[in-house]
């Protein structure tokens, strides 16, 4: 789909990966709506955006406020193409440890932060798509989900991370054959280590000892090339229903 004229959600896009994907669509001539938690610089990055982008507070792990926001947005942009979500994080605590069994609470905050809202807010965004009059190509939308290499390889202490981001690379092609018959595709890139304000903090030793597996470039990834990704999705109707790792070449080792 075009970028140019498009209206954009950008769940989480105060920072990092997706702030870096809301620069590149405003540049390239979209609107976007951020949304972000209500503590985060979602208003100044907003502002500082410029194309009249605005800030709706929302913590996706409250659905029915998510919903609200999702809605506010989607009517004041005036439609919806793309849908980007980057909402998300993981704890560090081992299935079994001398504490004990992983605590099923925050396994289930870990999914419910991840996997759920990803989900509400995909169907939320596939909503508003479907009030879009097809493209040229017969193309309504995009959603694209963030989910991790972590989702294929895990790292000690990850199960719960691992869980969620794998259930976001396993929706992706049943979501994007559901929606298949609206014209509306649907994607998810999963990062290998990136440097935004997740990893922010993490010592460079031991950001060089994350990334030592990379085949090339051995380094942290920039936010603003998980938004040349996303670009390319938006752009090319063929890409439909896959995870692509965006990754160097990594594979995660055990820790
Ligand atoms: N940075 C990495 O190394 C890396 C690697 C793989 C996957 N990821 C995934 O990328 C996403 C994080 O993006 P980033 O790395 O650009 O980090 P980031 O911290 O720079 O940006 C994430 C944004 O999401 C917002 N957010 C977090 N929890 C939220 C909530 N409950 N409600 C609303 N907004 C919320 C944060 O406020 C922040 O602005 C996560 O889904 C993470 O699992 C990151």
């Amino acid at each position: 789909m075009k970028i140019q004229g498009s209206k954009a959600i950008v769940v989480g896009g105060a920072s990092g990966m997706a702030r870096a994907t809301a620069e590149l669509l405003v540049r390239d001539g979209g609107a976007v709506a951020i949304l972000d938690r209500p503590g985060s610089r979602g208003a100044e990055v907003a502002a500082a955006l410029g194309g009249g982008a605005k800030f709706y507070p929302c913590d996706v792990t409250d659905f029915e406020g998510t919903e609200k926001a999702i809605k506010a947005a989607a009517s004041d942009l005036g439609a919806v193409h793309f849908g980007v979500n980057t909402a998300g994080g993981g704890i560090a605590k081992r299935t079994m440890s001398k504490d004990g069994p992983h605590p099923l609470d925050q396994f289930r905050a870990v999914v419910d932060l991840n996997l759920i809202a990803s989900f509400n807010i995909a169907r939320l965004q596939a909503e508003a798509m479907t009030r879009n009059q097809p493209d040229e190509n017969g193309e309504r939308g995009v959603i694209l989900m963030t989910a991790s290499i972590a989702a294929f390889e895990g790292q000690i202490g990850q199960v719960a991370y691992s869980a969620a981001k794998a259930g976001i690379a396993g929706m992706t092609l049943t979501m994007a054959r559901d929606l298949g018959s609206l014209g509306i595709r649907v994607m998810t890139i999963a990062p290998s280590l990136f440097d935004t304000g997740l990893t922010h903090g993490i010592p460079q030793q031991m950001a060089d000892g994350l990334t030592r597996d990379a085949a090339f470039p051995k380094r942290m990834g920039q936010p603003r090339e998980y938004a040349l990704l996303a670009r390319a999705i938006f752009e090319n109707p063929m890409i439909n229903g896959s995870t692509y790792r965006l990754d160097a070449g990594q594979r995660f080792s055990p820790r």
